[in-house]
């Protein structure tokens, strides 16, 4: 199973329901990338690379390492805005944030940073795998930069039609699908294919 992924230009979003597999498939994704700078605010990426807890550590970290993970000691704005700062400081890498949708909402954007590394991040190399829960309440600026998409099981209405029309599927086929199972869009395709699960890393 393999994406036609450009780690440092483009951007994919990954959906589903709590205990979908968003997480494990973006950590085995992870794995084979050679550069991210990673915000776990659920602190589940630890095994990935070097882990920060600062905002005024990230910097430094990812000057020498390739693969820096913060995970913010706080669930404020104050200590997850600076990420998106010093994000916009570095160049040839992926950008990896799980629940971008605390971020940067359909109605609440944390921070100016945050939307101009979705909207300008490719000019510089940054490319992005962004996760969410709640698809339908991400920001439109995720949805129109998305250029691969894979949609894990769902069962909430809103976000069953938002996804259905996005990928081209029937939010019936959306909601049948087997645990783990995804539906993978591309953009550049316009093509949708069934997923199987991915390794458990
Ligand atoms: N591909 C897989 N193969 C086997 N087990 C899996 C796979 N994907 C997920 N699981 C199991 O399901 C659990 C939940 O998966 P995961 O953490 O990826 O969900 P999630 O979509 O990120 O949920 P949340 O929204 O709560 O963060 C994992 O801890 C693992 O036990
Ligand atoms: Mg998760």
């Amino acid at each position: 199973m393999s994406l036609t992924f450009r780690p440092f230009s483009d951007f994919a979003v990954v959906v589903g329901i709590k205990g979908g597999g968003k997480s494990v498939f973006t950590r085995w994704y992870a794995k084979q990338l050679d550069r991210f700078l990673m915000l776990d605010p659920t602190r589940q990426n630890s095994t990935l690379g070097y882990v920060v807890y600062h905002p005024q550590q990230i910097a430094p970290a990812f000057q020498s390492f390739k693969k820096v993970i913060y995970q913010p000691q706080h669930a404020s704005d104050e200590y997850a805005a600076p990420f998106f700062a010093t994000a916009l400081h570095f160049c040839n890498y992926t950008l990896i944030i799980d629940e971008v949708d605390e971020y940067l909402g359909s109605k609440h954007i944390i921070c100016s940073d945050a939307k101009t590394v979705i909207v300008r991040g490719r000019n510089q190399g940054i490319g992005g795998i962004f996760n969410t829960r709640r698809p339908h309440d991400i920001n439109k600026c995720i949805r129109s930069n998305a250029d691969h998409v894979v949609t894990f099981q769902m069962n909430e209405e809103d976000d069953l039609k938002y996804m259905a029309k996005w990928i081209d599927k029937n939010p019936s086929e959306i909601k049948a699908l087997k645990e783990y199972h995804s539906f993978y869009y591309n953009r550049y395709t316009k093509s949708t294919i069934e997923l199987n699960p991915c390794p458990l890393v």
